[in-house]
């Protein structure tokens, strides 16, 4: 088969921090070739180094059997290498079109930029994908979702002849995802060469074709789809078994104390009748379709957004945080879904980032504030196994996974109480999985109590107490451990629509 791209050699250094080491990678036409490997593993990195973003140290690119220097993204497009990134490079404030053909306009007969050409070819392309938008519409108007589509079909509509896609459905919901692999499938029919980085295994056991796994920088194997398993994948990825994968700490004991309880919370808008207790020491899972308005029922308690009606009660006290800081002086932690808009400081340290929150415990002095900061980043460093050259690195060149382990980190350390995390382990790694699931039972074994919004239905199975279902907006269901399975989840999960059909 005709390799269409190949990398030879490539070597990549950040300051004294080495992290791509003589990688082979190569594309065929046709092919999906998968990129696996823990988080700060290289894969972004080499993938922008095929997007000409960053200049390779060493090593050598060619495309289509010719040798390729690329200085520059523009070099990279022309070559016909397209990249879809790991984080939104969208603008908010330009429309869809614009942002589809943002770098190159698409001119008329006198050379002058054909708004209404582009607008149509967008529209055309937004239909291609089931989009029913106005390509005029400015990009902002989306959800993360929706500009995610916006940005694979910027990437696709380059005709290129390697498209790498970098975690192309972590904010996906399934029928979306879906939609990207039918596509991706007619993508290979044409002979275009993908390149998919994912640590979801099965979407990559069902899209790929072959395999080449990165670890600490070195590519340590490239195996047939067909021809490998899991328990290899991660061993290699890993350079170990993981076993006990949901093992969420011994010996934990749910008491009957309810430290939350949320009645008929409503933002008027997405949530709309939500209901639940939470016990001391309980994991309460919240399963739910895409836009059953789990993260907005979170927002509503911790003071990010409005609540129109209902009531929320921590120890027994009726509560209405007007904004996360009440929330936090209350006890309580809320881990958002989207860490770059909601989150993290990019432009600062780790350091920074973990003990905002809890800025106050270390005001006494400057000394004493430095060093308590150190110690608390340092700690959750080491407890999260966060890849970081020190706690003074900016969080902005972590690899997407280490920033949610900054993420989460914060909020581990800012309460001791009541912790919403609203899916912790998208884009993490299997073993960092693992350690956020251990974290869990450790914390809840010491007298924490943890909302756990996820949309991966094995680990809320796996690692819960008990698992509320909503449907459009609407507690469906409360299931204890040993009543739920991923059929009746399901069942509680569609129960709105199929009410809603059935009235019809
Ligand atoms: N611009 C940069 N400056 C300094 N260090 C960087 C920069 N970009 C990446 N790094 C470092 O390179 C390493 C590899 O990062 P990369 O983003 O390639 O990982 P990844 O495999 O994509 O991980 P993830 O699965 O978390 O996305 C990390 O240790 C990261 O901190
Ligand atoms: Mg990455």
């Amino acid at each position: 088969m005709e390799e269409l791209l190949k990398m030879r050699g490539i070597s990549k250094s950040f300051a004294r921090n080495r992290v791509l080491q003589g990688v082979d990678f190569d594309v065929r036409a046709g092919e999906v070739h998968a990129l696996l490997g823990e988080n700060g593993a290289g894969k972004s990195t080499l993938v922008k180094i095929l997007g000409g973003i960053y200049r390779p140290d060493e090593g050598e690119i060619y495309v289509c059997g010719e040798r390729a220097g690329f200085t520059n993204v523009l070099e990279a497009q022309r070559a016909g290498v397209s990249i879809l990134h790991q984080e939104l490079m969208l603008m908010p404030h330009l429309s869809i079109a614009e942002n589809i053909f943002m770098g190159r306009e698409l001119g008329g007969a006198l050379g002058v930029l054909d708004k209404r050409a582009q607008e149509k070819r967008a529209q055309e392309l937004l239909a291609d994908f089931g989009l029913d938008f106005k390509s005029s519409t400015r990009l902002e108007a989306l959800t993360i979702a929706q500009q995610q589509m916006v940005e694979i079909i910027r990437a696709i509509s380059f005709n290129a002849k390697v498209i790498a896609m970098d975690e192309p459905t972590s904010s996906l919901s399934e029928h979306e995802a879906e939609r990207l692999f039918e596509l991706i499938r007619s993508l290979k029919e044409k002979g275009v060469g993908i390149i998919f980085i994912s640590h979801r295994l099965g979407d990559i056991f069902e899209l790929s074709d072959r395999i080449t796994v990165l670890r600490d920088g070195v590519a340590v194997g490239t195996l047939e789809t067909k021809e490998t398993n899991e328990d290899e994948l991660i061993r290699l990825m890993v350079g170990r078994d993981i076993t006990q994968y949901y093992a969420v700490a011994a010996g934990r004991k749910v008491s009957d104390e309810v430290v939350m309880e949320v009645e008929h919370l409503s933002d008027g808008h997405m949530a709309k009748d939500v209901s639940f207790t939470l016990h001391r020491g309980e994991i309460l899972g919240v399963s739910g379709l895409v836009g059953a308005g789990r993260s907005e029922a979170a927002q509503c308690i911790f003071g990010l957004r409005r609540r129109r009606a209902g009531t929320v009660a921590i120890h027994g006290k009726a509560v209405e945080f007007r904004s996360p800081g009440e929330a936090i002086k209350g006890g309580v932690g809320y881990v958002c879904e989207d860490r770059k808009k909601e989150g993290l400081f990019l432009k600062q340290d780790v350091r920074f980032n973990t003990s905002i929150n809890v800025l106050g415990r270390f005001l006494r002095s400057l000394r004493y504030k430095r060093a308590g900061e150190e110690e608390l980043a340092a700690r959750y460093v080491e407890k999260l196994q966060t890849k970081v050259t020190g706690t003074n690195q900016c969080v902005g060149f972590l690899s997407g996974g280490n920033q949610q382990k900054v993420l989460i980190s914060r909020w581990l350390a800012s309460t001791d109480d009541i912790l919403l995390l609203d899916e912790p382990t998208r884009g993490v790694d299997v073993k960092t999985k693992q350690d956020i699931y251990a974290l869990m039972g450790e914390l809840t074994a010491s007298g924490m109590s943890i909302v756990f919004i996820s949309s991966e239905l094995a680990e809320l199975i796996n690692v819960c107490d008990r698992i509320m279902v909503m449907s459009d907006g609407k507690t469906t269901g409360v299931l204890n451990r040993g009543e739920f399975d991923q059929e009746t989840i399901m069942q509680l999960a569609t129960l709105e629509f199929r009410r809603k059909a059935e009235g019809e």
